[in-house]
C-alpha cells in the first residue's frame, strides 16, 4: 500500500505527539545526552498541537497508520518540524514529507528554505540538497539548550 501525504486534522494530534516523542526517545537519542532527551520528550503532549489545523502540518499515512509528520512555516520560509516514527524509519516517509513541504513552499513563492536540523538528521538533509550554514545552540526552554545545525536550500523555480 502506498504512503499518502495529507493535511493533519485535530484527530491526528495524539498520533503526531506519539511519533515525535518516539523519534526523540529513539532516533535523536543517538546524538544527544540522555538528560536532554528526557527534558525534550517531556515537553510534548497532544495539547502541543491544539491548533494543528491552523498550521501547515502534513502527515504521512500508510494503510490508516501515521508514519510521520512535517510542519512548514510558509511566511518564514522555514521547515519547523519533520519526524518519522522509528518503526517506519528508512522507508521513504521522511523524503516524501520533505518533498511535499518543499513543493508547498515553492507554490507560496519561497525561493530558499531554512531549517534547524538535529545532529542525527544532518546527513538526511544534506542528501536532499541542504547546505550546512552553522552549528547553533537553540534554547527550546530554559532547561534545555539543543545543539542543532542551521541548513538552507535554494528551491528550483
Ligand atoms: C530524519 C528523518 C525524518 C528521516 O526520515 P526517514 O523516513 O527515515 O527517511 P527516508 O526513508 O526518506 O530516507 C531517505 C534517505 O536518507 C537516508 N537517511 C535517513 N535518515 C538518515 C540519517 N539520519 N542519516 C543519514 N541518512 C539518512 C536513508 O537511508 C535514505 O537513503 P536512500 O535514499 O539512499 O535510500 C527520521 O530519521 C527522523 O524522524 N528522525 C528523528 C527526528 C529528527 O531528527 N527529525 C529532524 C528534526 S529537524
Amino acid at each position: 500500500m502506498n504512503t499518502i501525504i495529507r493535511r493533519a486534522t485535530s484527530e491526528d494530534r495524539h498520533a503526531i505527539c506519539e511519533i515525535q516523542r518516539a523519534a526523540i526517545l529513539e532516533t535523536c537519542r543517538r546524538c544527544y545526552p540522555t538528560e536532554d532527551i528526557t527534558v525534550w520528550a517531556g515537553l510534548l503532549s497532544p495539547e502541543t498541537y491544539y491548533d494543528v489545523e491552523n498550521r501547515y502540518i502534513v502527515v504521512a499515512e500508510r494503510a490508516g497508520i501515521l508514519e510521520g509528520f512535517g510542519q512548514l512555516n510558509e511566511a518564514e520560509g522555514e521547515i519547523d518540524a519533520l519526524y518519522v516514527s522509528p518503526k517506519s524509519e528508512g522507508q521513504g516517509s521522511g523524503t516524501a514529507l520533505l518533498r511535499h513541504l518543499e513543493d508547498q513552499a515553492r507554490s507560496h513563492g519561497v525561493t530558499e528554505l531554512k531549517l534547524r536540523s538535529t545532529l542525527n538528521a544532518e546527513s538526511f538533509y544534506a542528501r536532499a540538497g541542504y547546505d550546512r550554514m552553522a552549528l547553533v545552540r537553540y534554547r527550546l526552554v530554559p532547561a534545555l539548550m539543543l545543539v542543532c545545525v542551521e541548513m538552507r536550500k535554494r528551491l528550483p523555480d
